[in-house]
Parts: C-alpha cells; structure tokens; sequence
C-alpha cells in the first residue's frame, strides 16, 4: 500500500527521501515520486511508473537540491498506475504540492464542484482533488496554508494521511491523518515523516505517532505542534522506537519471505518469551492479568481478520472452542462491518492483525466497540493504529515483516492464540491441568521442531521445478490442519501466480473432485492426529482420479508413502500445535515455486503488504 516520507532539515532532502522510499517498497506500489523546494525555490515534483530506481533514473539530469521534501510510492486506487497519477501532485498555481495514503470517498462530488469553478485536473486520482480543494480554499477566503487543510479536510470523507508542502513558506510541511498511519521523527533541527518508522530510524528514534483527526505543523527551528481538525492544540506525545536496522534487512539471505521463513524458531522464541515461564510450566499474558474480568465474562469470542490473519484466526476458534469452551466464531472482516452483525457487551472480539492497519479489521473493531464488545488485538507492528484501537491485546513480538507473503506473523498469532486460549481455559477451569501441562512443555519446544522442519528446505527446492507448469494445484487438510491448507493455498497463489485452492479434505468429493486429473498437484497435509485415517483415504480417492498427491507426513510415517508421489516429512506434534509445524513447508514450497518461475517474491504483482484502504 501507499508510503509517504518526508523531510525538512538542514542536509539535503532527495537522498533522505530516496533512501525512504526503499525501505517502504515491502508495502507494495506501481510508481513513486518526489517533490522538493529546490535552492532557487522552486517546487521541483518528479514521478515515474515502476520501481523506484526508475524515479531516481528519471532524476539524475534534475534540480533535486533543497533541504524540504516530501516523497511517496502509490498503489493504484483511482486511475491506472502511472506517472500522470503518482503522487505528488501539485496544485493549479504549483504553489502545493501533496502526497496522499487512502482515499478521498467523496472526491467525485468536490471534483466536480471545483471544475464548475473553473479548476482543471491533469491527474485521474483522489489525491489531486484533495490538493486543488486545499488551494482553491486558500485563495478563495485568504486563508493561511493550515487553516485551508482544516477547511479541506472538513470536507472530504474517507480516510487520509497527508503531507503538504508550500513552496512560499519552505520552513514548513503540514500533515495530517484519518485512518491511514502517519510518524513524525524528531531529529536535531530536522524532522522526518514516514508512513512507518523505517524511513526514519536511521536518524532518530524519537517518533511522535499521528492519532486519527489531528494535524502536524512542522516547521523547522519551531516544536513541531499537533491540533485536531477544529484547531484544538494536543498535546504532543513523544515515543522511543526501538527497531534494529538488522530486523528490516536482508541478513544474507537472497530474498525477505526466505529470510522470516527461517527466522521463525526465534521469532516464536520471542514470543513467548515472558509470557511462558523458564521451567516450562505456565502461561501468563499480561492482558488477561489486567482485564481478567472482561475475558473471563466472554460468552462468546468472535475473531475478526483478513487473509492470512483470517486463517490464523481459524485455528484460533479450534483452539478456544476445545480448550475454553466458549463459543467463538471468525469473521472476515470486510464482511463482519457491512452485515449489521449481532454483538453485545458479552462478546470479546478478537482482532488479528500482522501490520495493524488493514482498514476492514479497524473498521470491524469499531463497529463491536460502538456495540458494547470488549476488543483484544493481536498485532505486530508496534505503536500501529489496531493496538491503539483495541482495549488490550497481546504483540506477536515477530519483528518487522517485509515480504508480502505474510510467513512468521502466521506463526506468531497462532502461537498467541494458544497462549490465550491456554490462559482462558486454566482460568475457567475447562482444561485439566495434565493436559495443560502437556500443551505449555510441548510449546516451547515448537521452536525446535520448527528448526527440523526447515530442513525440508533443500527436498523442497528439488521439488519445486516439477510443480512450475501447473495452472492450479489442491491443497487439503482436516481439523486443525484445514486453516493450513488455505494458507499453504494462499502462498502460492499470491507469490507464483498460480491458481490455488484450499479445501477441508472430506469436502473434496462435493465438488472440487472433479477438477482432478494427472495436471493437477493435490498437497494434502496427513499428519499423525485423530483423522489421520479418514486423510489416507481421502489421499486414495485422489490417486483414484489420476490425481498427483505431495503428502506432508509426520515421521516414522509407513503407509501414506503406499499412496503419494511425494512424501515431506515433520516431526511429531501435539495436534492443535500441528499447524504451526505444518505450515512451513508450504511457505517453503510456494517460495521455490516462485523463483523458480523467476517472480518477484517479496513484491508480488498487484499485492499491498499494508492494506490500508477496504
Ligand atoms: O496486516 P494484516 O495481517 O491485517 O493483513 C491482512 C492481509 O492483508 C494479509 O494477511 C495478506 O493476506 C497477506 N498478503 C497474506 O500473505
């Protein structure tokens, strides 16, 4: 999804900028700009469709001088992807210049009503309409550069994080934000914007994060100021970030997605750090401590989640079910906020999310707040905009995830929803403490088999050229493995490009069987668990049909080799913790696919990694 950065300072702005829109390329974007008010001062805006090497190709004969800037990558929401429709956009003068996350709903309406004035547009976007509207305001009714934004930004409707800047008054960037993050840095005598920290922890770790309908007035040599929409000075709350450079760099290995695949013994190892006690003994989540009666009362949990959040939040509902006895549904997100859904002020809703700004699942918690729910998020980008929604929650702790594919963020809900649904079910007295027990030991030592189970790496990559030529493949599993089905499908649909699907194994026969002959790759997740039989003749009914089977087995595994064509094969496990282990060779398997078909696998065609618009 779209990046904004910013800069205003005493060195020079291009190189800061750039260096900033690299580190938001993981969000996902079809083209990128800039705009700087050069030495001479004027307000140099420059674009180009594709990556950002190609703007800065286009800048190198270019005035990039200045020391004030403001700079975007965009994801195409109104109008193709192209340099005529890449942010910045200048206004009618060029005076302003903006760059715009999210989008304007109403902008249809205002465009038309500035045209009627006489206003044109060189661009098809939203974005532009905001900026026009900013200045025809200015002018029209003499007003100063913030008292337009606020005049504007009362009418748009939708959501937004903005930057402007004014190349009369280069001493200043206003910026503002509604429902789309925005992060002020504070340097010395500088200050950086970001739609992330990442472009702006090389320089400081002194971060101010925008809070839905306010303002920032940065001006250089002044305290940066923050008010609402209506002008009501706020105070200004000033963070630490603490995010190692490391976290959100390659570290050897040749792509992002690879690189959190392996790092998920640690990230796991993170998670549970001081949540599990050394001995191995006992969950405690600092959440259920402080807000104990708020989740106990739960008579009923309801998940709320997209992609592969969502399928997190289906194993999550096996887990709170069985163990917590408590009714527990999962709801899309996107449709969970338009159906008019019951929720009552006994309702816990839990929302799952990796990047914390995916605008369906804020929208859902919302909608469940303003109907008396009591919300738990778990996320992990920390300060984002879900945990400052939420009434507590609980981070994944995975560090930054980069690659679009989500891989270690999966992992890390899953491992929180055990937590908590451990938590619940030894507070509730609805799990006997041998099993308890049981599942705490055999948590932590998931990090462990996770190790084991990337050894299938290189059995995995051998495999991966036999399964380039397909045009759709079959992914089944049952009960706790079902969700990993999804996901495994999920995987390789977003990074090959190829048609997947995931399916509950038995449901096969009610439709999907049909599509099976010898063209078809079926993966089917049969590890060891109570349904272990039912899958090898699930296996045999797709052999039947010509089917080619790729099994993902637990070791010591004798009879499904009978069957399939391909056998992986993973240490034993309890279960519900199955997809936890389950899931890696399927990341693994989707990755291999991808290079080999030469994809772009950290930056798939079409994808967001932050899905900030619905
Ligand atoms: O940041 P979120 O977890 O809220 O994102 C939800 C989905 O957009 C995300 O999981 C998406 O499906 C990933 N690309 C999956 O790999």
């Amino acid at each position: 999804m779209c990046g904004i950065v910013g800069y205003i300072g005493t060195k020079r702005a291009y190189p800061i900028l750039i260096k900033g829109l690299k580190r938001l390329e993981y969000r996902g974007y079809d083209s990128a700009g800039v705009a700087m008010i050069s030495d001479s001062g004027e307000l140099n805006v420059y674009k180009a469709k594709g990556k950002v090497d190609n703007l800065t190709e286009y800048c190198s004969d270019k005035d990039v001088s200045g020391c004030v800037g403001i700079a975007h990558t965009r994801w195409a929401t109104h109008g193709e992807p192209s340099a005529r429709n890449a942010h910045p956009h200048y206004s009618r003068s060029h005076n302003l210049a903006i760059i715009h996350n999210g989008i304007i709903e109403n902008y249809a309406d205002i465009k038309t009503k500035l045209q009627d004035k006489g206003v044109e547009f060189k661009s098809d976007t939203d974005t532009e309409v905001l900026v026009q509207l900013v200045e025809y305001v200015m002018v029209k009714k003499n007003l100063s550069l913030l008292e337009a934004v606020q005049v504007a930004l009362h009418q748009v409707i939708g959501a937004y994080a903005i930057a402007i800047v004014d190349k009369r008054d280069p001493r200043q960037i206003i910026a503002a934000r509604k429902q789309s993050p925005l992060v002020v840095g504070i340097g010395q005598d500088e200050f950086f914007l970001g739609s992330d920290a990442s472009p702006i922890i090389d320089y400081t770790d002194k971060v101010v994060y925008l809070e839905d309908g306010n303002i920032a007035v940065i001006r250089l040599g002044e305290e940066m100021r923050v008010m609402s929409i209506l002008g009501e000075e706020q105070e200004l709350q000033v963070k630490t970030v603490d995010i190692d450079l490391g976290q959100i760099e390659k570290g050897g290995y040749e792509h992002f997605m690879l690189k959190e695949i392996f790092e998920q013994p640690e990230c796991l190892m993170n998670c549970m750090r001081g949540r599990i006690n050394v001995e191995g003994t006992h969950v405690t989540l600092s959440a259920m401590i402080d807000y104990r009666q708020q989740l106990l009362g739960a008579k009923r949990i309801v998940i709320v989640a997209c992609g592969t959040s969502w399928h997190a939040g289906l194993i999550g509902k096996q887990l709170i079910e069985s163990l917590c006895r408590i009714p527990c549904e999962v709801e899309y997100a996107s449709e969970f906020r338009y159906r008019n859904p019951v929720v009552t002020k006994d309702d816990v809703v839990i929302a799952i999310s990796q990047s914390g700004e995916t605008a369906d699942t804020l929208a859902a918690i919302q909608l469940a707040k303003q109907q008396g729910a009591f919300i738990f998020g778990i996320c992990n980008a920390i300060g984002s905009s879900i945990p400052r929604a939420t009434d507590t929650g609980t981070y994944i702790h995975v560090g930054p995830e980069i690659g679009v594919a989500s891989t270690k963020a999966f992992t890390g809900q899953v491992t929180v929803l055990s937590m908590l649904a451990l938590c619940l079910a030894k507070e509730r007295q609805t799990v006997d403490d041998a099993l308890y027990q049981q599942m705490v030991v055999e948590l932590t030592r998931i990090p462990e088999k996770m190790q084991q189970a990337l050894k299938t790496n290189e059995q995995i990559e051998r495999l991966a050229p036999i399964f380039t030529y397909a045009r759709n493949c079959l992914y089944l599993g049952r009960g706790y493995n079902y969700p990993v089905a999804l996901e495994g499908a999920l995987k390789l649909k977003e990074i090959s490009y190829i048609h997947a699907e995931g399916y509950p194994a038995a449901e096969m026969k009610h439709g999907p069987i049909a599509l099976i002959d010898s063209e078809m790759p079926v993966f089917v997740i049969a590890t060891r668990d109570r349904l272990y039989e039912k899958v090898i003749s699930n296996i045999q009914e797709v052999r039947a049909r010509g089917g080619r089977v790729t099994a993902i087995v637990t070791e010591g595994d004798t009879q499904i080799q009978k069957f399939a064509d391909h056998i992986i094969t993973l240490p034993d496990t309890l279960e519900c913790f199955q997809p936890l282990i389950a899931s890696i060779p399927l990341q693994l398997l989707a990755y291999h696919i991808a290079v080999c078909k030469g994809k772009d696998v950290d930056r798939p065609r079409n994808l967001a990694k932050s899905v900030t618009v619905e």
